[in-house]
């Protein structure tokens, strides 16, 4: 079969990885793409770098097993975690990882203050520590680590986040801060709760429509783009009906989804 018109894998702990999903749908229509989102796992923010790194590296063999023909860390506790080793253990599949975008906020602060809202897992990786010493020269930058927004998110208690958020917040607020970098893919959904927490003058970067960009560009340079697709399978190894309803409501988004057993040797779907 042509590879070209093998599907994109996307992964995240939860839901927060759709808003990518939901960026990539938009900016090509014609990809087939499969989703898992490790509900029974999550939050990938309270576990250690290793275990999310073995995580995803159970989760990519699944998604590689399916045919993916590159596959999105739709998640930046998984990037921060394991995108360097999945590049090693799967040199043949093209991986597209988050993180962190302090480029951009560094680049147009203009009092040279810059916030990042991430998880615990996020701040401790590499990753992270790389993308300071790249692009924060010369530039204040307040970190926080949020260890329940994730969470909150997934139960749908968005009105609950934004106490959380103005608690979280205040310290950078106070500290001048112009931009604040939402460095977890559930934070997309919070939007509305952080504007309200930060007010109308502080610049919210979310990186989900530019790592849509790089599919495009990754896609594009090993010609495998598709013209032909468009279907998007989603499944969880969590309950599949809580990922529909959590999409429903997050997102306004109609999907059926299907439960799987993420396992080392890949993964076995559920018997219906
Ligand atoms: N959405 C994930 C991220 O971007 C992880 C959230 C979690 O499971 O803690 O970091």
């Amino acid at each position: 079969m042509d590879l070209a018109s093998q599907p994109v894998g996307v992964f995240d702990s939860g839901v927060g990885g759709l808003a990518v999903l939901m960026e990539i749908k938009a900016l090509l229509p014609d990809e087939d793409l499969v989703y898992v989102a490790d509900q029974e796992w999550a939050p990938y923010g309270r576990r250690t770098l290793d275990e999310v790194r073995d995580r995803s590296v159970a989760i990519s063999a699944e998604l590689i097993g399916r045919g993916s023909k590159a596959v999105v860390v739709a998640c930046n506790s998984a990037s921060a975690a394991a995108l360097h080793h999945l590049r090693e253990v799967f040199p043949q599949t093209p991986f597209i990882g988050m993180e962190p975008a302090l480029k951009p906020a560094a680049e147009n602060t203009l009092r040279g203050a810059i916030g990042v809202l991430a998880t615990a897992t996020t701040f401790q990786g590499e990753l992270y520590a790389s993308v300071l010493d790249r692009h924060a020269n010369g530039v204040e930058v307040h970190e926080v680590a949020a260890p329940r927004l994730a969470m909150l998110v997934e139960d749908g208690l968005l009105d609950e986040a934004e106490s959380d958020l103005k608690e979280l917040l205040a310290p950078m607020l106070a500290a001048g801060i112009d931009s604040l970098v939402l460095g977890c893919t559930h934070y997309s959904f919070l939007h509305d709760q952080i504007r309200a927490a930060v007010g109308p003058d502080v610049r919210l970067v979310d990186p989900a429509p530019a790592v849509a960009r790089q599919v495009r560009r990754v896609l594009e340079e090993s010609d495998l783009l598709n013209s032909s697709g468009g279907g998007t399978a989603y499944f969880t190894s969590g309950d599949p009906g809580r990922l529909e309803e959590q999409a429903r409501e997050l997102a306004d988004y109609s999907i059926a989804a299907v439960r799987i057993e993420i396992e080392d040797q890949g993964i076995g779907q559920h018997a219906p």
